[in-house]
């Protein structure tokens, strides 16, 4: 029944076609295991286009993601091309220990080395929970096949006793009254089941939610598909429409390092800034552009952003939640308001800049989406600190720390593990009142290893029971994006690598001033010198003896530079490599 013809088998420049093309001995190999019930038609020069899709039971918030994989697969289908469904590494936030960022360059990896090694000529990236977007994106970029993300969208607004539940945000706050004796713990728990109210990622403004509109700023989805809820039809259509583009992709031959400059980062920092987005969006935006040579320091996020209006009122920095930002017009209704400060010139996969893309683009809902005259905080984006405490950068959120923080000078009481820290901080004998600054160190991408979210360190009950709802907290290690505080992290270099946080004692005193830019050790250089001499505080960290953990310790560079594996920066293309037969 086969009506292929040897001539047909030539008939494609496609990369696709350096294993489908031709009449020889492994041309056969390569059609005849796929084959299956396909039609001849799918070896003939239609674009073979991948689902990479990071759908997992483990990865609860992405496990919608094989529904959207149908849609787009419709859309391949329709335009011309062949959709091959393509699992990748996947990490769920809530489930993984010691934290899911110890895979994101695993998961960048391994993905990347399945596109180039299998006949693939675009793929699409189906994405959600906090570092699938980031892992995908970086393998796009380094593989360099023509590529577009799918965003697996927020969940729906959970409620509690009347009032909306912010995932992860909710949880600290109600974890927190509940140590102030203001919520029972019996209510605390039967808040469990309403958190989680449907399928998609955690709706607050968090990694998930930042990353996904984040993907779209930087160009890479379809615009206006970001932010859309993982349970709303439209999310579907956008796959479908998505599916569509990806042959489109192929037929342009617009790869990852023509489609993201300089200009799609910059679009990316000033989104962060005005979405009021995670801290975490810096680390992944900062390796995303690793991945394409593109020389993004720390000092572009304060440079770009700082100044930039926070114009959306979502947990944790406000109130609302990505239901309510969708149906308040969503992203393209908030670069409208902050047009001028977008690179004019940065393109989409539509082929066109980003800019064009917001001409009809209204704000229904003030309230969620503020207009550029009345922000909710006039310059919120992320700030960069430098100083004797954190020579290569540290960072703080000013919008979600407390302002009267903001500068200051304080003790510090210092804990060398999250283990050490629970142990002591509830303990009513510990030395600390509301000025005491609390140091957590050895939670760095080497030290813990892979730089978990433990910067936001829960209160001392003490305090907490005096009214205190804020101190300033220095670590290492990330935070949450669901977290809020007076929080300095990514403190860089960490405290396993050397840095000056490991030489600090309780009792010393440190400076922040957040205005100054300035994050200082108040002890003479001649002192920190003489303390580093036999110090052994960065010895105690981790040292994994085998597997992933030995080579992510031995290779992982610090977060100022996005904590990337050193071997894994730039990209290798989509070379086709020598015949496995
Ligand atoms: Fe998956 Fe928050 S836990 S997005
Ligand atoms: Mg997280």
């Amino acid at each position: 029944m086969s009506d292929l013809h040897s001539s047909d088998l030539h008939s494609s420049d496609l990369r696709s076609s350096q294993w489908y093309a031709g009449d020889d001995r492994n041309a056969y190999i390569h059609r005849a295991w796929m084959r299956r019930g396909v039609p001849d038609s799918a070896f003939t020069g239609r674009p073979q286009i991948a689902i990479a899709n990071t759908a997992s039971d483990l990865t609860p918030c992405n496990a919608h993601l094989n529904e959207v994989a149908q849609s787009v697969k419709n859309g391949i289908y329709e335009a011309g091309g062949v959709p091959l469904d393509l699992p990748v590494v996947s990490l769920g936030e809530t489930q993984v220990r010691p934290t899911a960022m110890l895979w994101r360059n695993m998961a960048a990896m391994a993905t990347e080395e399945m596109l180039r090694a299998n006949p693939i000529d675009g793929v699409v990236l189906l994405g959600g929970c906090d570092k699938t977007i980031p892992s995908l994106l970086m393998a796009a970029a380094s593989v360099d096949l023509p590529a577009v993300v799918v965003p697996g969208g927020p969940m729906l607004t959970g409620t509690f006793r009347g009032v909306p539940l912010g995932c992860g945000t909710d949880v600290w706050r109600l974890s927190e009254e509940v140590r102030a004796g203001t919520l029972s713990q019996e209510q605390f728990l039967r808040s469990e089941s309403a958190m989680i109210r449907s399928r998609g990622h955690c709706n607050t403004m968090g990694t998930a939610s930042t990353m996904g509109l984040l993907a779209e700023a930087l160009g890479t989805v379809l615009p206006g598909l970001a932010g859309t809820p993982a349970p709303d039809s439209r999310l579907l259509e956008g796959a479908h429409a998505t599916g569509r583009l990806a042959v489109d992709l192929v037929t342009a031959g617009r790869v990852p390092s023509t489609l993201l400059t300089r200009g799609s980062f910059h679009n990316a920092i000033v989104t962060l800034a005005a979405i009021g987005g995670s801290t975490n969006a810096v680390v992944h935006l900062l390796a995303i552009a690793g991945r394409l040579g593109i020389d993004l320091t720390l000092d572009d996020f304060d440079r770009i952003g700082s100044r930039v209006p926070l114009l959306v009122d979502l947990q944790p920095a406000g109130r609302f939640l990505m239901e309510d930002f969708h149906r308040a017009g969503g992203l393209h209704a908030v670069l409208r308001e902050i047009r001028d400060l977008l690179d004019p010139a940065a393109l989409t996969v539509t082929g066109r800049p980003l800019v064009d893309h917001l001409d009809e683009a209204p704000t229904w809902d003030p309230e969620v989406i503020r207009p550029r005259k009345d922000p909710l905080i006039a310059e919120a984006g992320i700030a960069v600190l430098r100083g004797s405490l954190a020579p290569s950068g540290a960072l703080i959120k000013p919008a979600a720390a407390s302002p009267h923080l903001l500068q200051h000078r304080g003790r510090a009481l210092v804990f060398d593990s999250i283990e050490d820290f629970h142990a002591r901080v509830d303990d009513p004998a510990l030395d600390v009142d509301a000025d005491t600054i609390m140091v957590l160190r050895g939670c760095g991408p080497k030290g813990y290893p892979g730089m978990p979210e433990v910067a936001n360190m829960p209160l001392p009950q003490k305090l907490l029971e005096q009214g205190v709802r804020d101190m300033v907290r220095i670590c290492d290690g990330r935070m949450s994006g669901t977290a809020y505080g007076t929080v300095v992290l990514h403190v860089a270099p960490e405290a396993a690598a050397g840095g000056p946080l490991a030489l600090v004692r309780t009792g010393d005193i440190i400076s922040l001033d957040v205005a100054g830019r300035r994050l200082d050790l108040d002890i003479p250089a001649a002192e920190l010198a003489q303390r580093r001499v036999g110090d052994s505080t960065a010895a105690a960290f981790a040292d994994p003896k085998r597997g992933w953990e030995r080579l992510y310790v031995d290779h992982v560079q610090q977060a100022d530079t996005g904590a990337d594996l050193d071997f894994l920066l730039g990209s290798s293309g989509s070379a086709v490599s020598r015949e496995s037969h």
